[in-house]
């Protein structure tokens, strides 16, 4: 093969150098040097013949086109997509090490193989299109499923995670970490979903950067794009989020990519939260939730029932419907206040953001008077849900308010507002689909800042 040769370019001014430097000459700037290839190798016989007079349409004569869509075989991953997977798509699932993303994508190869190979109808979708045997050349069998990129992990650890989900199963993987082997590879199996797991261990010769550099990545993610687009196969790629969320970081792919999804979850907590950041076929408003067990990820259907499966009626309890996406989810948020034995209180947080936490904590003790000076506070969300909307102020406010006077708040009522300064309710979106979760889950008095003006409010009606 023809060496192609590649540059280096300064991400923030576009000098071009022959080969890696620390600080730009022309700008001064640190670390900015991007390998790409040489655009005027580019220009082979191939691409330059292809080169004529773009193709300009109206509007109104483009038909409206309805994305044939396979389903991953598992609800709460459809829901997130928009309705499953769109032909020819790119999708990039990110998340931190260990969240659970090659667990995912295992159980999705899982289903579309043996739902392809006809042995276990687990999707029972009647209208679900189905373009696995459109325009495909017969290949054997086997191989017009899914095809299992792994460049970080051996086929024996695939192999031992693949027996956790599905005793027995059997799927395609391939060993290998040259995207130019992997196209090759793809174009000659022509599988109807491919998974890569993960993009930031491939690397093209074409390029001398190591895998996972910008470049690398880059390049890697457009090549297997433009298979994708050209095959209409649909592609998974996991992108890990470093700690500092720099070189290895999928960020550069995200204008690259169709949809982009990431897992997100406390390690500690076994609820892992599925989330849309960008979707070029669907919403971006819609999360899916799981529980991450011993046989794989398993969808939640009701998530507020099992929130509150062991919430006790004790003081320091209070129960507020957060928005994840456009989903409401009941879930209860736990204070202890105690007296301190240092000289500076504590107040921490798990869950919920510490300024927060402090802010509210000086507000009950100007407007509800609340003598929390020598008192440790300690809040905490339920079942590692970590929340950040200022709606869960009050409940916040309620449990602390609770905990401290030794008093349990109606068994019935669910608490939803954000505080503000001068202890005023604020109003927050979405309350009646918040009400009425709560009342489906038996919160039949639902405390809110359309019948409260205020948290001195709340609290005198406690006492009534
Ligand atoms: P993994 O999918 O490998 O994470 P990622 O690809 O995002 O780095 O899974 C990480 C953790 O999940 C690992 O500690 C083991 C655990 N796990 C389960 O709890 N249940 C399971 O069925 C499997 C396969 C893994
Ligand atoms: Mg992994």
């Amino acid at each position: 093969m023809a060496k192609t040769s590649s540059i280096f370019i300064c991400q923030q001014c576009g000098f071009q150098a022959s080969s890696y430097l620390g600080k730009c000459p022309e700008c001064g700037n640190w670390n900015t040097f991007v390998e790409q290839l040489d655009e005027s190798s580019k220009l082979t016989a191939q691409t330059s013949k292809r080169i004529s007079a773009g193709k300009v349409e109206y509007l109104q004569d483009v038909e409206k086109q309805h994305y044939q869509r396979l389903s991953t075989g598992i609800g709460e991953f459809d829901r997130v997509l928009g309705g499953g997977i769109v032909k020819g798509s790119v999708v990039l699932v990110s998340g931190d090490p260990g969240v659970g993303k090659s667990t995912l994508l295992t159980q999705l190869a899982l289903n579309v193989n043996s739902e392809q190979l006809g042995k276990t109808q687990k999707v029972s979708d009647s209208d679900k299109p189905d373009f696995r045997t459109a325009g495909l050349p017969s290949h054997s069998e086997l191989f017009r499923t899914v095809l299992y990129v792994a460049g970080e992990e051996s086929a024996q650890q695939i192999k031992i995670r693949t027996d956790r989900i599905e005793k027995n199963a059997n799927i395609p993987i391939l060993n290998e970490v040259d995207v130019d082997i992997i196209n090759a590879t793809i174009e000659s199996l022509k599988p109807s979903l491919v998974i890569v797991d993960s993009i930031q261990t491939l690397h093209t010769q074409d390029l001398t950067g190591v895998a996972g550099s910008v470049g690398q990545v880059r390049e890697s993610a457009h090549r297997l794009q433009r298979v994708a687009k050209e095959l209409h196969i649909p592609i998974f790629l996991v992108g890990h989020v470093t700690k500092e969320g720099v070189v290895a970081g999928p960020r550069t792919l995200e204008h690259l990519v169709d949809v982009v999804l990431s897992l997100e979850g406390d390690s500690t907590s076994q609820f892992r939260i599925l989330r849309a950041n960008k979707n070029r076929f669907g919403p971006t408003d819609e999360v899916g939730i799981f529980d991450m067990s011993e046989s794989g990820m398993l969808g939640i259907e009701n998530p507020s029932a099992l929130f509150l499966e062991t919430k006790q009626n004790a003081p320091g309890s209070a129960v507020v419907p957060v928005l994840t996406g456009l989903r409401p989810i009941l879930v209860e948020v736990q204070a202890l206040v105690t007296k301190t034995n240092f000289p500076m209180p504590r107040r921490t947080g798990s869950g919920v953001d510490n300024n927060r936490l402090q802010l509210l904590v000086a507000v009950l003790q100007k407007r509800l008077k609340l003598p929390l000076w020598d008192q440790d506070i300690f809040v905490n969300v339920t079942g590692g849900l970590k929340i950040t909307e200022p709606a869960a102020d009050l409940a916040i406010c309620m449990a602390i308010y609770s905990s401290f006077k030794d008093i349990t708040l109606p068994k019935d009522s669910a608490y939803i507002g954000e505080v503000g300064l001068l202890g005023e309710l604020r109003n927050v979106s979405r309350i009646e689909k918040r009400a009425a979760e709560a009342k489906k889950l038996g919160y039949k008095r639902v405390v809110s800042p359309e019948k409260f003006k205020s948290i001195t409010d709340v609290t005198t009606s406690l006492l009534k």
